[in-house]
Formats: C-alpha cells, structure tokens, sequence
C-alpha cells in the first residue's frame, strides 16, 4: 500500500492549555486518543488524533504497518455522514503511527448512555442514524466487525458517526489500499473472510462464541 505519510509535528499542534502536555479525548485497546488543531488553521477548528500503541512483540514490523495502513485507507475511503472523516495518516515525533479525524465533541454513546441522558426518540434517530452508516458501508463491501457504543461517536450537533475500523474487513470489491483510496470499486465478488473471531467479548453474540471454525 502506497500511502503518504505527513510527520504529524509539522502540521498538527496539541489543544491542550499546559505547554508539553496533550489533551486525551478517549482510549481503546490499541490507541490513545488527543485532541490536537491544525498549526496552520484555526484553533478552534479541531481533530481527533488515535495514536497506536507500539508493534506488540508477536507482530512483525510488517504485519504491524500492514495493520496501521489497512485501518487507515478503509477510513480515508469512506465517504457518508454518519462515519467519522478520516484527515491524515501521520507519524509523531516519537515515533508512533497516527489516524488524524474530525474531533467529535460529544463524546462517544458508551459515555451517553451512562449518563442515561436520552429519551426514546432521541434513542431512534442514534439507532436510525447507525443503520444508515452501516447500511452504506455494507453497499461498499466493508465489514465493521466492532460495531459498539465505544465506537460510535456523537458530534457537536448530535450526529452519530461510526469510527474504528480496527478489524474491518473489505468482503468486496478492491481494497481501498489498492484501489486508490475509494471503496465500493469492482463489486462483482464477494470474499469470505479468514476463520477466527473478532470484536470485542461483551459484545460478541453467543451463536458467534459458541461457534468452532
Ligand atoms: N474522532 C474522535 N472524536 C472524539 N473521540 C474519539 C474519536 N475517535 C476516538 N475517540 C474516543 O477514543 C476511544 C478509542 O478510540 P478507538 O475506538 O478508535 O480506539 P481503539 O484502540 O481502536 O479501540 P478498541 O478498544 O475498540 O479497539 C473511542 O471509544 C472514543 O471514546
Ligand atoms: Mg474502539
């Protein structure tokens, strides 16, 4: 795959207040999440910047990049109002692979939903809002895999946007990486994906734990 890479110090700055200090808007498994603004934009015109953790000791340097770029080229692809814009692949001064993204204020729905804040209707416009993101992708040949409240994010003014497309998997067409950063090209075939479970334990449905193969 044949990205360009942009060092992450040269175009972005962090948003926090404390001089050397990053503000982190949310954490997974894999990345931290900071707050940064554009060195060369306005400051209060913000991004979402998932930094990956380190290569684990069981990957190979391959597999890793492989991993950081495949997630990368399925974001920047899509193109839909309820899925997170993906900006730039970047690598930061210490070294580690970057995602920048709009910045979604509200936070994400695992957070909402704690708060017990939303009312039914409120309710059926998120869940309205979700199938519309996953009605698109799937007209694209990709497969979420993690679909979850921790991974649907709510903007500024209250729309929801599917993000993390960690262990997304493309079951048709060309991959983006090799198609030329567009989804949904060549959808003649559709592919199986390799044996194995993915997403996340609370989330995985028992006919799909239970399952051997
Ligand atoms: N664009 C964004 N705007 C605001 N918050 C965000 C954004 N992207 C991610 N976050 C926050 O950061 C958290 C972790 O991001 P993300 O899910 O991409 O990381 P991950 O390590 O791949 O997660 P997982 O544990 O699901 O594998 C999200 O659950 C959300 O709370
Ligand atoms: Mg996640």
């Amino acid at each position: 795959m044949d990205v360009p890479v942009v060092p992450l110090s040269l175009k972005y700055a962090s948003h926090s207040h404390i001089p050397g200090k990053s503000k982190k808007c949310g954490e997974g498994v894999s990345a931290i999440v900071k707050v940064m603004h554009k060195l060369n934009g306005p400051r209060n015109e913000l991004f979402a910047v998932k930094e990956f953790r380190k290569r684990a000791q069981s990957e190979t340097p391959e597999e890793y990049i492989e991993k950081v770029n495949s997630e990368y080229c399925v974001s920047k692809s899509l193109d839909h109002p309820n899925i997170v814009v993906t900006e730039d692949l970047c690598i930061s001064t210490n070294k580690r692979w970057c995602h920048v993204m709009e910045y979604c204020s509200g936070g994400d729905l695992f957070g909402l939903i704690q708060k017990d804040f939303m009312r039914e209707p409120e309710k059926n416009c998120c869940f309205k809002q979700l199938l519309r993101g996953v009605a698109y992708l799937h007209d694209h040949g990709i497969a979420h895999r993690d679909l979850k409240p921790e991974n649907l994010l709510i903007t500024a003014d209250g729309h929801l946007k599917i993000t993390d497309f960690g262990v997304s998997e493309v079951f048709a067409g060309k991959h983006p990486g090799s198609a030329g950063i567009k989804c949904g090209m060549d959808m003649t075939e559709i592919r199986l994906s390799n044996p194995g479970i993915v997403g996340s334990a609370p989330y995985i449905a028992p006919e799909v734990q239970g399952k051997t193969g």
